[in-house]
């Protein structure tokens, strides 16, 4: 494993937040995840793990053990019609999904040009345009730091929901390595609003190549590049209601997108910060995308405080107006003082 103390983490969030950690271990096998937790109980410091660091919101200085998954390897199996892919935590997502595609596998492409790593997408169970990972997953393999041991998640028991996994609960728990089963037989899912135009105005038909081209296109119009203006994807869920909250919704905003979500109700997080005039709004160095209210961005040197200030700022605004209480995407890494 190696460690560097007092590292910079600014490159390794696409935030872009300014932020040091006390050592920063990169770990290329499981045996030096258990060393980085050793080196951490040594010295009485948390543990963090950081993996594309594409959804997280550094507080501040880490007076932490920050941990990279550096596990690297992808496999193929055929079995039957179907593709058993299985990928290392390390590995960055948006070229996994290229490589499943290369090899003749559909099914990822929807879920095109997502920054960050294979290890953080179950996390989140990261989702775009109408597919949800869940949908794939054979198992997921962790390290269980409690007990030092290798485990096999079954997809059941990873508790994915909308935007959520046991995983955003258990910070124990790193995960490894996921195993994905992925069609051989293209089957286009091109009913998310945009899509079929894009596809469309490109003048090509469905394929898992043409999709994936298709969503990159249309995220990189929509979504402010990570490279070219920090930010952490959309900055909160889109909040899910029950009857009697979306009728009090409805109440105050009639025009508030409702969808049918299992027996409940979603809005659109967007739609409530925009229709609350906070589109462009800034607080210090961090603000709201001028394109998409969801996103929150760094306009140069924003600290992790600046950007928690604004979120705060949006929940409080959209909760006064509205009545509805918004939930931030992103995991917040802090060490105690920074609660
Ligand atoms: N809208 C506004 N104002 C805006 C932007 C959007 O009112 O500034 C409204 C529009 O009515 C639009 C609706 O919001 O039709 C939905 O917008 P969009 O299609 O961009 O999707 P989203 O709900 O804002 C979700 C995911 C994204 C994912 C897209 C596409 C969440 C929290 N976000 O955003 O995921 O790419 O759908 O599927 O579910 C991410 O998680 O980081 C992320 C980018």
């Amino acid at each position: 494993m190696r460690v560097v103390e007092h590292a910079a983490l600014r490159t390794l969030n696409t935030f872009g937040i300014v932020a040091s950690a006390r050592f920063l271990v990169r770990a290329g096998n499981t045996a030096d995840l258990l060393e980085a937790q050793d080196f951490a109980g040594a010295r009485s410091l948390p543990l963090m793990v950081l993996g594309g660091g594409s959804n997280v919101v550094i507080a501040g200085d880490l007076d932490a053990v920050v941990v990279i998954p550096d596990l690297c390897g992808m496999t193929v199996e055929r079995d039957q019609n179907d593709l058993v892919i299985e990928a290392a935590a390390g590995e960055n997502w948006a070229e996994f999904v290229q490589r499943t595609i290369d090899v003749g596998a559909c099914g990822l492409e929807n879920l095109a040009a997502i920054p960050g790593s294979v290890g953080a997408a179950p996390i989140q169970n990261i989702g775009a345009y109408g597919v949800e990972l869940e949908r794939f997953v054979e198992h997921v393999e962790l390290l269980d730091l409690a007990t030092r041991e290798e485990k096999l998640l079954s997809c059941a028991q990873c508790e994915f929901a909308y935007r959520d996994s046991r995983f955003k609960r258990r910070t124990n728990e790193i995960v490894t390595r996921v195993r994905l089963r992925l069609a051989s037989q293209f089957e286009p899912m091109v009913d998310y609003p945009g899509v079929r135009e894009e596809l469309a105005a490109m003048g090509i038909a469905p394929s898992p190549r043409s999709v994936h081209d298709a969503i990159t296109a249309i995220r990189w119009r929509k979504l402010p590049r990570p490279d070219v203006l920090g930010n952490a994807g959309s900055f909160f869920k889109n909040p899910i209601l029950d009857a009697a909250q979306k009728d009090a919704l409805l109440a105050v905003a009639p025009a508030a997108p409702i969808y049918a979500h299992g027996g409940a109700y979603k809005t659109s997080a967007a739609w409530l910060i925009d229709v609350c005039g906070l589109k462009g709004f800034a607080l210090g160095r961090a603000a709201v995308h001028r394109d998409h209210a969801l996103v929150l961005v760094n306009l140069g040197g924003a600290t992790g405080a600046e950007v928690l200030a604004l979120a705060a700022h949006i929940r409080d605004v959209v909760h006064a107006r509205l009545g509805v209480v918004l939930e931030p995407e992103p995991r917040v890494l802090h060490t105690d003082q920074q609660r």
